[in-house]
């Protein structure tokens, strides 16, 4: 049995390990979760992203965007974010509730951007805008400057986390939840 199958303490501990892992293990399911938002109609919708950073102090995960996407729309108007990650190997879901804060042509983004590999920056430049509908597929952009006038940073920072471990001895279920005042509410949940 892992540290974490009886122990809420080492559950958090392994979940931050695991998103903390998938910033810079590109084979981590962590590495690529699914972000979802609420359009202004209220209907879902979810996405891959890159995860970008993991801070488990400030509980913040860091994602680039093209600020012209669809989802800057969402956020605008909902900017509560549901993050999903299942890892099948290990049998495992973790779900976060966060609130989003978009970074535009600040420092956050400027870091962010200064940080990124060309090939990257170049994914900005794309034009017409993303999700544009064209009579063909666009040529890439090359152009590996231009594009930071369209370059966002969405920091989210979670308030739930909610784990979901399936094993054969027993499933575990945990929840996670930070109040405003920082304090945390650890419980197990029926699976
Ligand atoms: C493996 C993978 C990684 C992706 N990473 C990102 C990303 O880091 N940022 C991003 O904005 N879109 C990323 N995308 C594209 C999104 O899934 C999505 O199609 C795009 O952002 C448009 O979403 P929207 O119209 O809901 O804004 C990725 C797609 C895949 C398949």
């Amino acid at each position: 049995m892992p540290a974490h199958a009886n122990d809420l303490a080492e559950v958090l501990a392994e979940a931050f390990r695991l998103f903390s892992r998938g910033v810079a293990d590109r084979r981590s399911p962590f590495r690529t979760p699914t972000i979802a938002t609420a359009g202004p109609d209220g209907a879902p919708s979810a996405r891959t992203m890159v995860l970008r950073g993991f801070d488990p102090a400030a509980r913040r995960v860091m994602l680039h965007t093209d600020r012209r996407a669809g989802k800057l729309v969402n956020l605008a108007h909902t900017p509560r974010v549901s993050v999903h990650v299942y890892d099948a190997r290990a049998a495992l879901q973790v779900r976060l509730s966060a609130l989003a804060q978009v970074h535009v042509d600040d420092a956050v983004a400027r870091a962010a951007w200064g940080a990124g590999v060309p090939a990257g920056r170049a994914c900005y430049a794309i034009s017409p805008a993303p999700g544009t509908e064209v009579p063909a597929p666009p040529p890439a952009p090359s152009d590996t400057e231009a594009g930071f006038a369209n370059f966002a940073v969405l920091a989210l920072t979670f308030d739930v986390l909610d784990w979901l471990w399936l094993d054969h001895a027993g499933h575990r279920r945990a929840r996670f939840a930070w109040a405003a005042d920082r304090s945390l509410r650890a419980a197990w949940l029926v699976p």
